[in-house]
């Protein structure tokens, strides 16, 4: 039902950019403001959320360890796995933010008979994730040529990594077959694996079939639908420069493609997706392990107003009496 949902949600989205910028002539709408609300939303949103995050007060110094900490001088601490300075810090987010760390130690539970708990390896969704992720990142990063005139060398050195096997023309790009096969196996294990499907909502398929829809109607453009790339530069770079212009000649597929790619905008700060800048302020992970080391005291500590217990027996003397209570002060 949560599937059917999200795919409904994803054509009808389709359709709208279809009808509207296909047969109604909306190009303008289509092109230059629903793109400028995507964006607008996209950074209003992002930055509302990551302040408000920041300000959550962290009370407590609360990161997840698995490994010795700083002790006394003759016991090899660890400063990746329980780190007690800045660098253990940044070390370990590093290794979290590219490489997916966490995700790479998972391990499976399953009860075999005895009963007994058997953990096994299960390293397929950080390779599915650690694909998709560093896939997408390429792509956006290829994106640029059409927003940038003259077309920096780094982009098009990763352009021709990309097409390294020169497979067919337009050439192909590995990151397009590595996007297609990671988003493949994301839906796949969420249907498949009755746990996982039994939990799974509809911002859960909506954003696997958001990102599938953008990456499909960009292959169009590429390999079937060859659109006027020169048209879809001169419209790019007018957006950047906040003067736009609609060129002739641009397809509806492309229109599709950029209305999608607005939908992600608008959705991303309000779905799941916002852990792109969660993952910097989660305080089990950016919180150096070192209480045992140094006092820390809550800057808004303020002095507690004590009811002692003498103070309490006098207030509640004649009650707890008629109760037939113990009274210290008799
Ligand atoms: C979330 C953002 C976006 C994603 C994930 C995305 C994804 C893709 C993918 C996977 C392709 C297939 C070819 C390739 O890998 O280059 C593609 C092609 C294309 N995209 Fe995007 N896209 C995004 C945003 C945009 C935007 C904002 C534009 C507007 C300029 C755009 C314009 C195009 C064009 C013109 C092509 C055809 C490229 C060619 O013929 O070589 N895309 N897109």
């Amino acid at each position: 039902m949560n599937l059917f949902a999200a795919l409904l949600i994803v054509c009808a989205l389709t359709a709208l950019a279809l009808i509207g910028a296909g047969a109604a002539n909306l190009e303008y709408l289509f092109g230059v403001i629903i793109p400028y609300a995507g964006i607008s939303i996209f950074l209003i949103g992002l930055i509302y959320r990551v302040i408000h995050w920041a300000k959550s007060p962290v009370p407590f110094r609360i990161p997840t360890t698995c490994g010795q900490q700083k002790s006394l001088t003759w016991i090899k601490p660890n400063n990746l796995e329980s780190p007690y300075n800045i660098w253990g810090v940044i070390g370990r987010m590093f290794l979290e933010i590219f490489f997916f760390r966490s995700l790479f130690r998972n391990t499976r539970a399953e009860v075999k008979e005895g009963p007994k708990i058997i953990y096994s390896a299960s390293k397929w969704l950080w390779a599915a994730g650690l694909a998709f992720h560093w896939s997408f990142l390429v792509v956006i990063i290829r994106h640029f040529r059409f927003f940038i005139e003259p077309v920096p060398q780094i982009i098009s050195n990763i352009e021709s990594l990309d097409g390294f096997f020169q497979i067919g023309l337009p050439i192909l790009y590995i990151t397009d077959l590595i996007l297609v096969g990671a988003l493949g196996y994301l839906f796949f294990r969420r249907v498949v694996i009755p746990q996982v499907r039994y939990i799974s909502l509809v911002a859960d398929y909506l954003a696997l079939f958001l990102l599938g829809a953008i990456v499909t109607s960009g292959i169009c453009l590429r390999y079937y639908d060859k659109t006027d790339i020169v048209g879809i530069k001169e419209l790019a770079t007018n957006l950047l420069n906040l003067t736009p212009v609609i060129p002739e000649g641009i397809g509806v597929t492309f229109y599709i493609h950029l209305f999608l790619v607005s939908c992600l905008l608008m959705y991303f700060p309000f779905s799941k997706l916002m852990h792109m800048g969660g993952v910097f302020l989660s305080p089990t992970r950016n919180l150096a392990n070192n209480n045992r080391v140094k006092r820390h005291i809550n800057p808004w500590n303020h002095d507690v107003k004590l009811h002692t217990y003498a103070e309490y027996e006098e207030e509640f003397h004649d009650v707890m009496k008629a109760a037939g209570l113990p009274l210290e002060k008799e």
